[in-house]
């Protein structure tokens, strides 16, 4: 119910909210950030590490996540405040959903300026502007495409009025409809590009990147890289999912629906590895070469390849629309916040976060040319955005959530909610309990600088405590030997 006492709507289709789910979770992340991360950390490796991390510790939040917005039906902050409510503890535990909020908004604020870079390549590619002969060449026009404001604020303004005009239209016609043909468009692209790849001459350099395991290449940064992507992968804890939970049917198996959504995401992430690793390996490049990857590297690529303007045109095309579909997903929350609370219709509240999230993202993008030295501790307010985000409000606010849901509120609200048979029931606890949040102390612990641990020199330790915590805890505590005892 939403203050007014209507219900609240829900998705249209069977496949409203996966697709929309999806589309949040699929965006630059998989397609730009993915290769480039598995390219510095030494693939296989690093892509097994991730896999585990998307599913014991992604999977398990994202049920929460999506559960705390079904029972809840609100915004994360109405939908969290409610929740605990139920169980009698305090309000202010909303705070938590606050947080998210206000993660998703600044996660935005920086998103729309790389997205616009995906739009502005899109521009290049359509009107030849692309033009160059080395990477050096590349790295120019990038650095060009960057100096002048005016232009780079052009991209990161129309990225911002076309993800408002999305939203302000609403659920159902606007995102839902929008995502409905922009992940299918971008599947079969995607299916294009690999295609392509297979004969580019530097496929099987590709697959044995990304699938041969080498243990001897993973470090500890790679596990912690690992473990703050799948976070950022899932848009897990800043309000996106929670808040495309909360209009998710109630007969909707959330398991069953949150596997398939880190399922779609992975096996993007992996095709979209698929898709551009051939480019590089065949032209020679070098796989780790950072955020530059793909708008360094792949236009030159696409140069030199039979119709590679096209497959350029159908690449950044497609970039621009997962980066799309992810955007719309950060500002629901606060969009709907302003709807329930401040009685706003959604344009009125759209149009207005869009005001103020220009305001910001202004900010950020002038860190890329007039404001590069407007610098605090080294970095500029666009590293400062993405920093805050990704290495503590995301951790803290999937703490606060895994910790409300495993140990404080009562048990029925997730039983019920989460409506698994007892023993999945039991793992998801298992995990909330003890997995997740020892992943999540591990990120605080690297992110202060305290203490740098060697997992791969120490992971039986680590393990070990880990299980010694679970057992304990369970021997203290009867709801999990329940759970077992019913299976
Ligand atoms: N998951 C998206 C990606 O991989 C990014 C994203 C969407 C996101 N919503 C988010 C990241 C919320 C953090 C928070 O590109």
């Amino acid at each position: 119910m939403t203050t007014s006492g209507q219900p609240r709507t829900q998705w249209l289709g069977r496949w409203g909210f996966i697709l929309a789910a999806t589309g949040s979770a699929v965006g630059l992340g998989n397609i730009w950030k993915f290769p480039y991360i598995t390219g510095e950390f030494g693939g296989g490796a690093f892509v097994l590490v991730y896999l585990a991390c998307i599913f014991a510790v992604g999977v398990p939040v994202m049920m929460t996540e999506i559960a705390f917005g079904r029972r809840g039906q609100g915004s994360p902050v109405d939908a969290i405040r409610r929740v605990v409510n139920e169980s009698g503890r305090a309000s202010a535990w909303s705070l938590v959903g606050w947080m998210a909020m206000l993660c998703g908004f600044m996660v935005l604020s920086f998103y729309v300026v790389v997205a616009g870079w995906s739009f502005s390549y899109l521009w290049k590619m359509l009107t030849g502007g692309l033009a160059g002969s080395s990477v050096d060449d590349m790295a120019a026009v990038f650095g060009a495409n960057n100096a002048n404001p005016l232009t780079l604020g052009f991209w990161s303004t129309l990225v911002t009025l076309l993800t408002m005009l999305i939203v302000g239209k609403g659920v159902q016609k606007g995102i839902e409809k929008s995502v409905s043909w922009m992940m299918p468009g971008l599947v079969v692209m995607l299916v294009v590009l690999i295609g392509f790849g297979m004969f580019s001459g530097g496929f099987g350099d590709a697959v044995s990147f990304l699938f041969s395991f080498n243990a001897g290449s993973l470090s500890s940064e790679g596990l912690l890289a690992a473990l703050g992507h799948a976070f950022f992968t899932l848009s897990l804890a800043s309000g996106a999912i929670l808040t495309y939970g909360s209009y998710l049917p109630k007969g909707a198996s959330i398991g069953r629906t949150t596997v398939s959504v880190a399922v779609a995401d992975t096996v993007v992430a992996l095709m979209a590895g698929l898709a551009i690793f051939p480019v590089i390996f065949a032209n020679g490049m070098n796989p780790g070469e950072g955020p530059g990857l793909i708008f360094m590297s792949l236009p030159l690529a696409f140069q030199a390849m039979p119709l590679g303007t096209l497959f350029g045109i159908l690449f950044f095309l497609m970039l621009s629309m997962a980066a799309l579909t992810s955007a719309i997903s950060m500002v629901e929350a606060t969009v709907s916040w302003l709807c329930d609370n401040k009685g706003l219709s959604r344009p009125a509240a759209s149009w207005g976060t869009g005001i103020v999230l220009w305001l910001i993202s202004t900010l950020a993008m002038l860190s890329f040319n007039l404001g590069a030295d407007w610098t605090l501790a080294g970095k500029t307010f666009f590293d400062w955005l993405d920093y805050l985000t990704s290495r503590w409000m995301m951790p803290l606010g999937g703490l606060g959530m895994v910790v409300l849901a495993g140990f404080i509120l009562k048990s029925d609200t997730f039983r019920d909610e989460l409506g698994l048979a007892p023993l999945p029931y039991a793992l998801w606890l298992t995990m909330v309990r003890y997995v997740s949040p020892l992943g999540i102390v591990v990120i605080f612990v690297d992110a202060l600088g305290v203490y740098q641990v060697s997992f791969a020199a120490h992971w039986p330790w680590l393990l070990g405590i880990l299980v010694a915590m679970a057992a304990l805890g369970e021997t203290l505590s009867p709801r999990l030997r329940h759970a077992l005892r019913t299976s």
